[in-house]
């Protein structure tokens, strides 16, 4: 592009922000406000760090969610969190000093977030973060400290919910600097469920699933505090084991969660016996058989199964969120949620991850059945317009 206003590096590491970018790309693509592009030139590039780099992870994303290849690989991988985040330092510096961005987008809570927003800040460039604000007061999280140390030198806090505005505001950050946008996940979710409508999915027979698959539950279960500690992982199982019993609960398992299976060596259940396509599961745990293992799922196939299940069980943050965007009840296995809006409209229970807290919420939502939810606001499928907005505006401001 010739003499781009402005140009901005796009950072994605790890599969929840994908669905982040995607929307960005888009709405930077499709110059959603004429009065502005016309002026405002934007120059981007994307940066995938290599945080997730399974196919299931991070490529069946990109394809899912119509992204283009990225511009820079930084291949990352996996390690301790130290070590995965000054890989993803050392390397995001070089391409920053190379590419000379004005603005840094960083996107959620992962580690790839705060790395790539320190190394932009030291380098004096613009740290524009997306779902900016977000708290659960839980320093035990790790992302709860990657949200905190990255909100602290942003620049651009685009945020999401109202609670998320009132934290940025009690820790002193200038009102004019955040913009209430909406969630853009929302935005992909709506263009997603609007391709769904042209045809599923989902590979049933390579799953070991049928086609009709009456009532069930959709889980998902990755977060360390639910999985990294073998006693209270055992007690989640005994409770799955017990839901499965009245409805089946089909459960894609995350690269983690399955380490740590094995590694726990939980009892072998003979009843297990999905298989992943490619390669075997073998998975060490005493799950009933109505409780279905399936691989890590795609970004459509996923959706293809939550949107319609009784209830989700998570402990992601972004389920939580987009059930609420489609009215889906959640009870969600922790404590807290940094996304409380999601719990004041009527769609989120937080069930916390003992045995029988979870049996408890687990009854309370089938009894009522399904919430007379609301949707926060803005989330209306436009908040990756307003963010490229602002930062046109600011440009020009900046140009003027
Ligand atoms: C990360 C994010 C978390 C997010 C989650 C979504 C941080 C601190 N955590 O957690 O906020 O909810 O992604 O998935 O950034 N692994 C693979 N293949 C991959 C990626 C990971 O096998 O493509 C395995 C590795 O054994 C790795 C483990 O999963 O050690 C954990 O991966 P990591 O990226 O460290 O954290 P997540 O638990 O995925």
């Amino acid at each position: 592009m010739e003499n781009p206003e402005i140009k901005l590096l796009l950072v994605a590491g790890a599969r929840p922000n994908f669905m982040k970018i995607a929307p960005i790309v888009r709405a930077l693509r499709s110059q959603s406000n004429p009065q502005i592009s016309q002026i405002t030139q934007i120059e981007y590039k994307i940066v995938h760090t290599g945080q997730h780099y399974d196919y299931e992870m991070s490529q069946a994303f990109f394809d899912d969610l119509e992204l283009p290849r990225p511009d820079f690989f930084l291949d990352a991988g996996s390690a301790s969190h130290a070590v995965q985040t000054a890989k993803v330092m050392v390397a995001f510096e070089s391409v920053c000093l190379n590419e000379r961005p004005d603005i840094v987008i960083v996107v959620g809570d992962v580690n790839s977030t705060l790395a790539c927003s320190i190394v932009a800040k030291k380098l004096l460039i613009e740290v524009a973060h997306v779902e900016a604000g977000l708290r659960s007061f839980d320093l035990t999280m790790p992302e709860e400290i990657n949200r905190m140390v990255t909100d602290s030198i942003s620049d651009y806090f685009f945020v999401t919910e109202k609670s998320a505005m009132e934290n940025l505001l009690k820790e002193g950050k200038p009102k004019e600097r955040i913009h209430f946008v909406g969630q853009v996940m929302v935005d992909n979710l709506h263009y997603q469920v609007r391709r769904l409508e042209r045809g599923d999915p989902l590979r049933f027979s390579t799953y070991g699933l049928k086609k009709e698959l009456g009532k069930y539950i959709f889980l998902t279960l990755h977060r360390p505090s639910n999985v990294d500690d073998r006693e209270t992982f055992i007690g989640i199982a005994e409770a799955l084991n017990e839901i499965s019993n009245e409805i089946p609960i089909l459960f894609p398992v995350h690269p983690r969660t399955k380490k740590m299976i094995e590694e726990f060596d939980i009892e072998l259940a003979q009843s297990c016996k999905l298989k992943a396509p490619s390669k075997g599961v073998n998975y060490k745990i005493n799950l009933d058989k109505r409780v279905f293992l399936l691989p890590p799922l795609g970004f459509r196939e996923s959706l293809f199964l939550w949107k319609d299940a009784a209830m989700v069980m998570t402990d992601s943050g972004g389920l939580q969120e987009e059930t609420t965007a489609l009215g889906v009840p959640c009870l969600t296995l922790r404590e807290n949620t940094e996304r409380p809006i999601t719990v004041e409209m009527g769609s989120n229970t937080l069930a916390g991850n003992r045995q029988e807290d979870i049996l408890n919420c687990f009854r309370e939502i089938i009894k009522n059945g399904k919430p007379e939810a609301a949707v926060p606001p803005k989330w209306d499928g436009k908040a990756a317009e307003r963010i490229v907005d602002v930062l046109r505006a600011k440009s020009r401001e900046h140009s003027a």
